[in-house]
């Protein structure tokens, strides 16, 4: 028997026999137990940079960089799978393949696939202890990386294994990285597998992954558990996961707002989430960056809250001058940095990060000088840090209920068509934006860049189930509200419309606080808006630009509703609702043919 079966830290006969059956099928040399203590921290790093995997970054306190296999830098998705018994309920947008060919095959895989490593069992938990129901989850994985990147990530380590006591229901998320190391082999520094398998098993709450290190398929309590598996449960039990960033937005009259918003990766839910505002008296408070989930609260209106414990942001572009918190996050340090650059002076940098630094070893390990032809950091490269550090975090962060939402907001990178900021005329309607979300495709995940895609709710990738039964849900939420007044107000927005030149026509970032005004005095009943076939929007005379140094052709530009450019959108959503096919909701039908008939097109 390998060690770490002997005295285990918990009395839970479902878990001990799960590890005790992973350790049979994986054969790893031990089994180890996380604690989430400081002194697992160190004792990993120093591993970690002994072996290579890691890199010291001195210039910042406690904080590493890590470089991947350059094969392993995003979410595979085409190698994510949604294994449910009917392939309907998986829907058009998902990989399917049965459960139990999914769990032959990767059985097969993960047969000595730990082999020469350590397995850890990291117990870990998705949102508060103090909720009323905490969303438990196991994570058993041979990487020492991600039982460090969970130490950022989630609640995880003995007072989460405590809180689960004797029998308490977890999801079991089993992780390889498929490198087995046969007796006196050498280790890389990024172990990894050219099969990679991200599978999810949404009737039976379990997650399987394979082959792959980088934490959006490594870490699986994040898009694995708490959007996939969680859009599953949420379905059941009456709520939504959701890929949405929280912030609290405070007026100058001291009047508190929540607001969340979802954009597709790589679109600026992260920098939104800790937004400096340029218009005097605003301020913005950060709650979460990348996961929400939308429960009723005792006075009927849609609550918020973040079940992650840490920030998984894009490097490249974030800096002084576009995100300032996240810099000023970062900068305190107990900080993972994955296939950035290092500077000769033992700091990090990337594109977008100032000036280049003369002299820096790229993600690649390689030399790297402002005139080398490659980028200094891979376009995916990633920040890991506490949300704790981050200097707006919001006191009603660790709030086991969340914040009351007055306004959704969908948006994706659009460089035509979309208007900077529409508001919905009612839920259905925005309901009806969400689905039809569309953005150009970014380096988050494999595959070709700038290509546009209809990505719904910025979910697309994400959701644990048929397309079209996660749409009716959306309307069913809205439908199960007790009062429709009380329902958040939705808005579509697109920081990315460009004008003839390429070059973005709104300056983005903390001016995008200009948008978030209009967006609340329109709660109030304050702003103006025009009604348009594509919903209510702003003149230029509505938007706040004060002190905003802005070509007005620009602003314009950024707020027109053109009829053509809409009416040459109408056969793109019609070609994704049949793609959907018979589960798509009547509404949604009903939305189109209303969308097209203001348009004049029958
Ligand atoms: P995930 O963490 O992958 O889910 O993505 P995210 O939505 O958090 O994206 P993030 O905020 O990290 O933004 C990524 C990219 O969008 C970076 O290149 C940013 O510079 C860019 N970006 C963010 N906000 C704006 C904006 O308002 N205007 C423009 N032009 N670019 C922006
Ligand atoms: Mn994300
Ligand atoms: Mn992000």
């Amino acid at each position: 028997m390998v060690t770490g079966l002997k005295n285990p830290p918990t009395d839970h006969a479902g878990l001990l026999a799960w590890v005790a059956e992973v350790a049979e099928l994986t054969t790893p040399d031990q089994i180890v137990w996380c604690d989430g203590s400081d002194a697992e921290w160190k004792r990993l790093t120093s591993e970690l940079v002994a072996f290579g995997t890691l890199e010291p970054v001195p210039a910042k306190p406690d904080s590493f960089l890590a470089r991947t296999n350059p094969n392993d830098v995003a979410r595979v998705e085409e190698r994510t799978f949604i294994c449910s018994t009917n392939p309907e309920d998986a829907g058009p947008t998902n990989n399917w393949t049965s459960p139990e060919y999914m769990r032959e095959t990767m059985t097969d895989l993960y047969r000595g696939s730990m082999r020469g490593r350590t397995m850890y069992v990291i117990p870990f938990c998705m949102g508060s202890l103090e909720a009323e129901k905490p969303m438990f989850g196991v994570e058993i994985t041979d990487s020492a990386y991600v039982v460090i990147s969970m130490h950022i990530m989630a609640r995880m380590g003995t007072h989460v294994l405590e809180a689960m006591g004797g029998d308490a229901e977890y999801v079991p998320a089993l992780h390889s990285v498929g490198a087995p190391l046969e007796p006196g082999q050498s280790d890389v520094s990024w172990p990894c597998n050219d099969t990679k398998y991200i599978s999810h098993f949404p009737e039976t709450r379990e997650i399987w992954s394979y082959g792959s290190g980088y934490g959006g398929n490594s870490l699986l309590g994040k898009k694995c558990y708490a959007l996939r598996i969680g859009s599953a449960m949420g379905r059941d039990e009456g709520w939504l996961a959701e890929h949405m960033l929280i912030l609290r937005l405070t007026s100058p009259e001291g009047k508190v707002y929540h607001i969340t918003g979802a954009f597709p990766s790589a679109c600026g839910k992260t920098n939104l989430a800790m937004l400096e505002p340029t218009i005097p008296g605003w301020k913005v408070e950060t709650l979460g960056d990348d996961i929400a989930w939308l429960r009723w609260g005792e006075d009927g209106r849609l609550w918020a809250s973040n079940p992650e414990y840490g920030l998984f942001g894009v490097a490249p572009g974030t800096d002084y001058r576009t995100n300032p918190n996240a810099m000023r996050t970062i900068e305190k340090g107990h900080t993972l940095f994955t296939n950035v650059a290092l500077t000769e002076e033992g700091d990090v940098w990337w594109e977008g990060m100032g000036e280049p630094p003369a002299n820096a070893t790229d993600w690649k390990g390689n030399e790297w000088t402002p005139d080398s032809e490659g980028l200094s950091s891979h376009p995916n490269s990633r920040f890991c840090t506490p949300i704790k550090q981050c200097p707006i975090l919001s006191d009603a962060y660790e709030d086991p209920r969340g914040v009351p939402i007055d306004a959704i907001l969908f948006g994706g990178r659009r460089a035509t068509t979309i208007p900077l900021v529409t508001q919905a005329r009612d839920w259905t309607h925005g309901v009806y934006m969400g689905a039809t979300l569309s953005s150009e495709t970014t380096a988050a995940a494999v595959g070709q860049v700038g290509v546009v895609r209809r990505d719904p709710m910025a979910m697309l990738p994400f959701i644990g189930y048929n397309a079209g039964d996660y749409f009716d849900h959306w309307i069913g939420m809205g439908k199960s509200a007790d009062d429709e007044s009380k329902l958040p107000s939705v808005f579509y927005v697109n920081w990315f419309r460009r004008d003839e030149d390429g070059g973005f026509l709104w300056p983005g970032f903390g001016e995008n606080s200009r948008v978030l005004k209009w967006v609340v005095e329109r709660l109030e009943g304050k702003a103006e808006a025009v009604e348009t076939p594509i919903g209510f929007n702003p003149r230029p005379e509505d938007i706040d630009v004060e002190g905003l140094d802005m070509d007005p052709n620009d602003l314009a530009a950024s707020l027109k509703v053109d009829p053509e450019e809409w009416k040459a959108e109408l056969p793109l959503v019609e070609e994704w609702f049949t793609k959907i096919g018979n589960r798509l909701p009547t509404q949604l039908w009903a939305e189109l043919d209303a969308l097209k008939s203001r348009l004049g097109v029958d």
